[in-house]
């Protein structure tokens, strides 16, 4: 189950719980439970509830404070347009990624000198879920023999990404479709910056359609199970690790 859904269950278990029964019973043995008490009752217990239905650890601070962030948040008297421009904008960024797991963050430029050190003579290089495209313009802009490609599938991101490369007068492609749905079997080099979710589906999908001798990079997240052939450290803010995977 995606974990935005286990958040709205715990969310929803535990305020029923507290409405229909924990603050009936805490008020009728006298306790004074103003709106803010009822509201932290509520976090705590949807943390609990998060952890007894697998959710990690990190959640539990979300969990805690997501109902008494609504209350506050009701208080400020903001006109309801800021909640939905807010929304329609975290979903155009985000799109999938409460499904997919695989949020917006982007790789360093020190990263991209790695892989660019990395690449072939006029190599063809994707980058499967392209971000805001930083490094396929520079890929573009430096290295004139290769031939780069990008799919993302988040509306925002695409179009932010595809005025850049228009702007920069750049020759990368970048296209606005899922990178499951592409064929890899046309890069030398291929570059992911997901999350852990998808890296045992993307092997597969790697393993059957690259070719023998290309090369399948990721930033930060390895193949769990799998060796890989090489691991590069990058002297970045994150101290990235890329792990290369050289397909047989
Ligand atoms: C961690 S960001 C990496 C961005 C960029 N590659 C970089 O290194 O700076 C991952 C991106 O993958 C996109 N994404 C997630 N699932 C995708 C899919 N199935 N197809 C295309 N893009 C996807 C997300 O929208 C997000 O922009």
């Amino acid at each position: 189950m995606p974990p935005g859904i286990k958040l709205l269950l715990a969310q929803f278990i535990s305020a029923a719980l507290c409405i229909s029964l924990i603050v009936p019973s805490l008020l009728e043995k006298n306790f004074v439970l103003d709106a803010g008490w009822q509201a932290w009752l509520m976090g705590a217990l949807a943390a609990v509830l998060g952890r007894v239905i697998g959710m990690r650890a990190w959640w539990l601070p979300i969990n805690l404070f997501f109902i008494p962030s609504l209350l506050a948040a009701s208080q400020l008297e903001l006109s309801p347009a800021w909640y939905l421009a807010a929304f329609l904008l975290l979903w155009l960024v985000y799109w999938s990624a409460a499904r997919s797991q695989v949020p917006l963050y982007l790789s360093s430029r020190k990263a991209w000198q790695v892989v660019e050190r990395r690449l072939p003579e006029s190599a063809s290089l994707a980058d499967l879920g392209s971000g805001m495209g930083g490094m396929l313009v520079w890929m573009a802009n430096n290295r004139k023999d290769g031939r780069f490609h990008g799919f993302e599938n988040a509306p925002l991101p695409f179009v932010l990404s595809w005025i850049r490369a228009r702007l920069a007068g750049s020759a990368c492609q970048i296209r606005m479709q899922s990178f499951w749905a592409a064929d890899l079997k046309s890069f030398d080099v291929v570059y992911a910056y997901l999350s852990p979710v998808p890296m045992p589906a993307l092997w597969q999908k790697v393993r059957q359609e690259m070719r023998p001798g290309s090369l399948f990079i990721s930033n930060s997240f390895a193949i769990p199970g799998v060796v890989p052939d090489e691991v590069l450290e990058v002297d970045d803010l994150h101290q990235s690790r890329l792990y290369l995977y050289r397909i047989q």
